[in-house]
C-alpha cells in the first residue's frame, strides 16, 4: 500500500523552501516512489484560515500520515495573538499530539561550505555531529506555566522544567542507538550543577549507559558544551540534551555547517513516524523573495525516506544530488562566497533536481 506524505508549507519562507522539496520528491514518484500527497496549513497559515494554529482538518491528516514534511511556521503579524493561537503553539501541539520525542538534528559540513562557515575552514572540515534532542518534555510542556499576580502585587512570569523519568529513559536509548551506528560517542548535556532536572536526567542516562557498553558516555554542563561547539567542535559525535538547551545548541552547530539553511531535522515517535522539517524558522526578513535556501528541507526529505520509509538508496540519491549542486558551485544568498555562483531558491531546487 502507498505510504502517505503530509505536507505543511507553514508560513514565511515556508512555502518557498517545501516547493523545492516538492519538486525533488515529484521526481522520485516518477521514477517509482509509491506515495500519496495531501497538504494541510500549520501556524499562521492554518490561523487564517481555520482560526487554530494546528486545526481538525490537520489534525487528522497528520494522525493518518506516515510521514510529515513541515516548512517552518511564525511571523511576526501572528505575535500579539493569545498565546494559544499563535503559529509556535501550533508547532508544539503537532509535536506533542504526535508524539514525537526524539528530534535529530545532524549537522554535517559539507567539504564545499568549509569557507562559508563563520569559524576557521580547520576547526570545522569533516564536522559530521548528530545532536539528538528530546522534543515533547522540559520547560516548553511543564505545568504549571503562565503569568500571574505574586503575594507583593507584582506580576511574574512562571514556567516548569520537568522530565519524567519514562521520557528520560526513551531519549536515552534513542541516542545510545545512534551513536551505535555511529562513532559510538556519546556526550549528555545537562546542567546538574544548578537544576535538579537535569541532575536527574544525567542519572538516568548513567543507568541506561550499562545497557550500551561498546557506547562511551560522558556528561557535559550546557555552558561549557556551547563554548566546546566552537573551540573544538570535532570532539563530538552525537550529543543528547533536553528541548530547550537542544534548541539552543542546534541553532549554534548550524553555523558550523556555513549556515542554519543548511541544518535538516527529523522528529520521530517510538515507530518511526515523523516529522521533517529544517531546523530554521520561517525567516520573515527574507520571505517572499526567492532568496531562502532550500536544502535543509531538501535534505529533511532525505532523512524522511531513510528514517520513515527505510529507503536508503533514495535517501542518498537526494543528498548527492546536493552535493553535485554544491561541487557546482551554487549557492543560495545565505552560502556565497566570492568565486561562486549566487542562485534564488527556486534555481537552486532546479539545480537539486536536475542533479538527481
Ligand atoms: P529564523 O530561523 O527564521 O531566522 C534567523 C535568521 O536566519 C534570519 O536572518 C533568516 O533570514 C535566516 N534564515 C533562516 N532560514 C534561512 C534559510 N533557509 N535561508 C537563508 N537564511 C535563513 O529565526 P527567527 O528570526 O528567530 O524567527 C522567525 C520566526 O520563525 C519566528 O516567528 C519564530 O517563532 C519562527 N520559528 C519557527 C521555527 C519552526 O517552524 N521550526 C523554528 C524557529 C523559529
Ligand atoms: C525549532 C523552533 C521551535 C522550538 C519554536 C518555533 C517553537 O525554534 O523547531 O527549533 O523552539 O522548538
Ligand atoms: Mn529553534
Amino acid at each position: 500500500m502507498s505510504k502517505k506524505i503530509l505536507i505543511l508549507p507553514g508560513d514565511g519562507i515556508g512555502p518557498e523552501i517545501v516547493a523545492q522539496a516538492r519538486k525533488v520528491l515529484d521526481v522520485l514518484i516518477a521514477d517509482g516512489l509509491d506515495v500519496t500527497i495531501s497538504e494541510a496549513p500549520l501556524g499562521g497559515a492554518a490561523y487564517d484560515q481555520y482560526g487554530a494554529p494546528y486545526p481538525e482538518f490537520t489534525q487528522n491528516l497528520a494522525r493518518a500520515a506516515d510521514a510529515i514534511l513541515l516548512g517552518a511556521v511564525g511571523g511576526p503579524q501572528y505575535d500579539t495573538l493569545d498565546r494559544p493561537l499563535r503559529p509556535e503553539r501550533g508547532l508544539l501541539a503537532i509535536r506533542k499530539d504526535l508524539n514525537l520525542f526524539a528530534n535529530l538534528r545532524p549537522a554535517i559540513l559539507y567539504p564545499e561550505l568549509a569557507n562559508a562557515s563563520t569559524l576557521k575552514a580547520e576547526v570545522v572540515s569533516g564536522l559530521d555531529i548528530l545532536i539528538v534532542r528530546e522534543l515533547t518534555g522540559d520547560i516548553y510542556f511543564g505545568q504549571p506555566r503562565g503569568i500571574r499576580v505574586n503575594a507583593n502585587g507584582e506580576r511574574e512570569g512562571f514556567n516548569t522544567m520537568l522530565y519524567a523519568e519514562s521520557e528520560i529513559r526513551r531519549i536515552a536509548h534513542v541516542a545510545f542507538q545512534a551513536a551505535q551506528k555511529r562513532g559510538k560517542k556519546l556526550c549528555s548535556v545537562d546542567k546538574a550543577n544548578v537544576l535538579e532536572t537535569t541532575e536527574f536526567w544525567k542519572e538516568i542516562f548513567t543507568e541506561v549507559a550499562k545497557e550500551y557498553p561498546d557506547v562511551e558516555l560522558s556528561h557535559m554542563y550546557v555552558d561549557n558544551a556551547a563554548m566546546q561547539l566552537v573551540r573544538r567542535p570535532k570532539q563530538f559525535d552525537v550529543m543528547v540534551t533536553g528541548n530547550i538547551f537542544g534548541d539552543i545548541l542546534s541553532d549554534q552547530a548550524s553555523m558550523l555547517t556555513g549556515s542554519i539553511g543548511m541544518l535538516p531535522s527529523a522528529s520521530l515517535d517510538q515507530n518511526n513516524k515523523g516529522l521533517y522539517e529544517p531546523s530554521h524558522g520561517s525567516a520573515p526578513d527574507i520571505a517572499g523573495k526567492d532568496l531562502a535556501n532550500p536544502l535543509a528541507t531538501i535534505l529533511s526529505l532525505a532523512m524522511m525516506l531513510r528514517y520513515s520509509f527505510n529507503d536508503e538508496t533514495a535517501a542518498l540519491r537526494v543528498e548527492n544530488a546536493v552535493k553535485a549542486v554544491l561541487a557546482k558551485g551554487l549557492r543560495t544568498a545565505d552560502i556565497y562566497e566570492e568565486g561562486t555562483e549566487k542562485v534564488s531558491c527556486s534555481a537552486m531546487g532546479d539545480a537539486v533536481v536536475a542533479a538527481l
